[in-house]
């Protein structure tokens, strides 16, 4: 018998916010995979730290920042074929992934690579959008509203024709690419309705209007929401 892979999402950072379905796979799970930075650290295997049992064999995967260079992809093939061998031993691999595994995951690229061959269970968790919206106290849409997902990484001509067509956004990955997305909001004159999150609902947590942001660069974990006037 192969084993089974599960994609369990640990949420924004609060292990509180770890669900209890998760915390039963990771107890139960004999081999625990996370991403780690080139650094050494692991954001996911902190918020895990409360429930990873000392017999889990642990299987850190050292996790390229850019997705789309060949170096990159070979590397999820190695992540794929590392968790492959236990799966093919018989042993069941929790996968901890940040947030929710399919919202912008680089659990994504390992479930391509294994469901086809091994049987994957997916456990959503809190995403960082809602943990962003609660943080800031900030209702994301209701009635009729759309609500629109945004990576700040987009061209600027793409933000501003998205954001033009929505009543409100998320837009995450903001960090170098905050000036481009404050100039977007500022031409569609939306400066008002938009609201700087970063480390929502962790320590450090920052809830800043944009108008008062004075940063320049924001870091990799923050977002701005923005509602427009639709009325
Ligand atoms: C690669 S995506 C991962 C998203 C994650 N899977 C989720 O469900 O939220 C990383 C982006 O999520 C956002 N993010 C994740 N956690 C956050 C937090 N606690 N506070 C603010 N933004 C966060 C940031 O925009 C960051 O650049």
């Amino acid at each position: 018998m192969t084993g089974k892979v599960f994609g369990l999402g640990l949420g924004p950072g609060d292990p509180e916010l770890v669900t209890v379905k998760v915390v039963r796979l990771i107890n139960t799970a004999p081999v625990i995979a996370y991403p780690r930075t080139q650094h050494g650290e692991s954001f996911v295997r902190e918020i895990a730290k409360p429930y990873v049992p000392s017999s889990a064999i642990e299987l850190p995967l050292d996790t390229p920042m850019a997705i789309d260079t060949a170096v990159a992809q070979a590397k999820y093939d190695e992540h794929a074929e590392l968790i492959a061998a236990h799966l093919d031993a018989g042993r069941d691999v929790a996968l901890l992934c940040e947030g929710d595994p399919f919202l912008f995951g680089s659990f994504m690229y390992l479930y391509d690579r294994l469901a086809d061959r091994y049987e994957v269970e997916v456990v959503p968790g809190v995403s960082s959008i809602t943990a962003c919206a609660a943080a800031a106290g900030l209702p994301l849409c209701s009635r009729e509203d759309i609500l629109t997902v945004l990576p700040g990484t987009l061209p600027e001509e793409v933000l501003e024709r998205e954001l033009t067509q929505t009543s409100s956004a998320v837009i995450m990955k903001v960090g170098r690419h905050l000036p481009k997305i404050r100039r977007v909001i500022e031409k569609l004159g939306c400066t008002g309705g938009a609201t700087y999150v970063e480390r929502a609902l962790n320590p450090g947590q920052r809830v800043v209007p944009l108008a008062r942001l004075t940063d320049e660069v924001a870091p990799y974990f923050s977002v701005i929401l923005v509602f427009r006037d639709t009325d």
